[in-house]
């Protein structure tokens, strides 16, 4: 089974002070940084761009999950990829098979991870699910994409059991990315359906001890693990 790794959503922290928020996250052992790139039209939000990424990297060298909510991800893929970001994670609902194709040969010629997202209501597209030995990482979102602090949507749970069944009968290791409300009251369920890579805003950033609350929330997990 695949190992539970923990990524801080920026997002959820002062985003003037965002040295403070990756600070946290490599005190506290996150296995890798998740980084809200939003654009205003593709999501009702205006977040950070490459400058930003650029700036945060110079801080740790753990890895930059990059998840681009933006009208034209392809065109920004190399400006991010020279900022330091590591995954760069494309939404399904804008792209067919041969865009994709197009971003993954520019990606993987740089030897950076591909990730593919869909919202909570968007299945699957077959063209994606075609493309799955493609990906380093499948983001299922439990939130509409804009905003840190809502709460998870629990009916996305069959399609992350569903998807997770998929990749283990192709014989992938693919991550499976949870990204929206998880709390270490629904971390173990989520990584019960399938789920390994726990994508936390204010799960993380809204609690007293940030700093402690990922290990509160590996542990959390971890109890799904066993129970499984
Ligand atoms: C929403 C973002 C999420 C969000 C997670 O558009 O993709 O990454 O910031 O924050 P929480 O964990 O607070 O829902
Ligand atoms: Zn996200």
């Amino acid at each position: 089974m695949a190992a539970v790794k923990i990524a801080p959503s920026v997002l959820a922290w002062d985003l003037g002070d965002l040295d403070k928020a990756v600070e946290i996250s490599v005190k506290g052992g996150a296995d890798q940084i998740h980084l809200d790139v939003i654009d205003g039209h593709f999501a009702p939000n205006i977040t950070f761009g490459p400058g930003t990424v650029k700036a945060l990297r110079r801080l740790t060298d753990m890895k930059f999950d990059t998840h681009l909510m933006i009208d034209n991800p392809g065109a920004y893929a190399e400006k991010f990829m020279d900022a330091g970001s590591d995954l760069l994670t494309f939404h399904a609902e804008i792209l067919s098979g041969s865009s994709f194709d197009d971003i993954y040969r520019t990606v993987s010629s740089r030897k950076k991870e591909v990730g593919i997202a869909i919202k909570p209501q968007t299945e699957l597209p077959k063209w994606a699910a075609e493309r799955l030995d493609k990906i380093s990482t499948l983001v299922i979102m439990t939130v509409n994409p804009g905003f840190s602090g809502q709460k998870m949507d629990m009916s996305v749970m069959p399609k992350l059991q569903k998807l997770g069944r998929l990749v283990k009968e192709k014989g992938l290791e693919v991550d499976l990315e949870i990204d929206g409300g998880v709390e270490p009251e629904n971390a173990a369920e989520v990584v019960k359906r399938g789920g390994n890579v726990l994508v936390a805003g204010a799960g993380v950033y809204s609690k007293k001890d940030p700093v402690g609350a990922i290990s509160v929330l590996r542990r959390a997990a971890t109890e799904g693990q066993a129970a499984d």
